[in-house]
């Protein structure tokens, strides 16, 4: 009786002395038992770590040149200034409605403030006097004929005083901001609306049909 009592207080001073000797104080220097230490030093080269096995040391690297990434458009191969190139680029992306929806909410985000919530030109920004130049009118003669191609190289590479939008809007929203402006360009005297789709359900896309490809 006296022998395992006297064990069981040896082995109880052992461990508490192991705790404080770890971690003593306020200061917890113990890391814990790794269950999985492959997991927590991981084999691998970490994506910031120096990496000896490409010549630029890096373990992180760019998409090899040409790669899209999943669910994204193929490249349009616009040239900037080719404006040839601008007025034959066209698309095979079809909206529904929801889409077309959401084209529509990213075009409050990003032009409505110029080119206004009518679509006139007479955003906030200009006629409030703070942007000199007089933004499209899309529901101008010269706006309602202009092709998509030419819509789209202006949000890629922007026109005189507009910006460009390439690095706020993916292929896909530029495209569904283009077919908002000509749904609502087709109810007012445009040319006929023609990238949507009939039904919700009918909705195909570039980036659908890659992605079903890829399941
Ligand atoms: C800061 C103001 C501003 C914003 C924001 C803006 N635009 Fe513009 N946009 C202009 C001005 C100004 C012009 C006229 C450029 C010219 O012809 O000199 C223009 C022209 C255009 C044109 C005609 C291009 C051409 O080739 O004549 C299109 C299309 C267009 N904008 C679309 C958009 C879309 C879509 C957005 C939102 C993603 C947008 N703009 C955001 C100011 C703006």
């Amino acid at each position: 009786m006296n022998k395992t009592r006297s064990i069981v207080l040896a082995s109880l001073l052992a461990s508490v002395g192991l705790m404080s000797s770890c971690n003593s104080g306020n200061m917890r220097r113990n890391p814990g038992k790794i269950y999985a230490p492959d997991m927590t030093y991981s084999r691998a080269y970490d994506a910031y770590t120096s990496n000896p096995n490409f010549a630029d040391g890096q373990t992180s690297r760019v998409p090899i040149k040409g790669s899209i990434a999943l669910g994204h458009d193929l490249p349009d191969h616009l040239v900037e200034g080719d404006t040839n190139a601008y007025k034959a680029l066209t698309t095979s992306y079809r909206f529904n409605e929801a889409e077309i929806k959401e084209g529509g909410r990213l075009y409050m985000i990003y032009c409505g403030i110029c080119h206004g919530a009518e679509l006139d030109g007479n955003g906030p920004l200009y006629t409030s006097g703070k942007f000199a130049a007089m933004p499209a009118n899309f529901k101008g003669e010269k706006y309602l004929a202009m092709g998509i191609g030419t819509m789209y190289a202006a949000l890629k590479y922007g026109k005189n005083l507009m910006g460009a939008y390439s690095s706020q809007l993916n292929v896909k929203q530029r495209w569904q901001v283009i077919a908002y402006i000509k749904k609502v360009q087709s109810e007012n005297g445009g040319a006929p609306f023609a990238l949507g789709v009939s039904t919700a359900t009918e909705a195909t896309t570039l980036a659908d049909t890659t992605q079903a490809v890829q399941h």
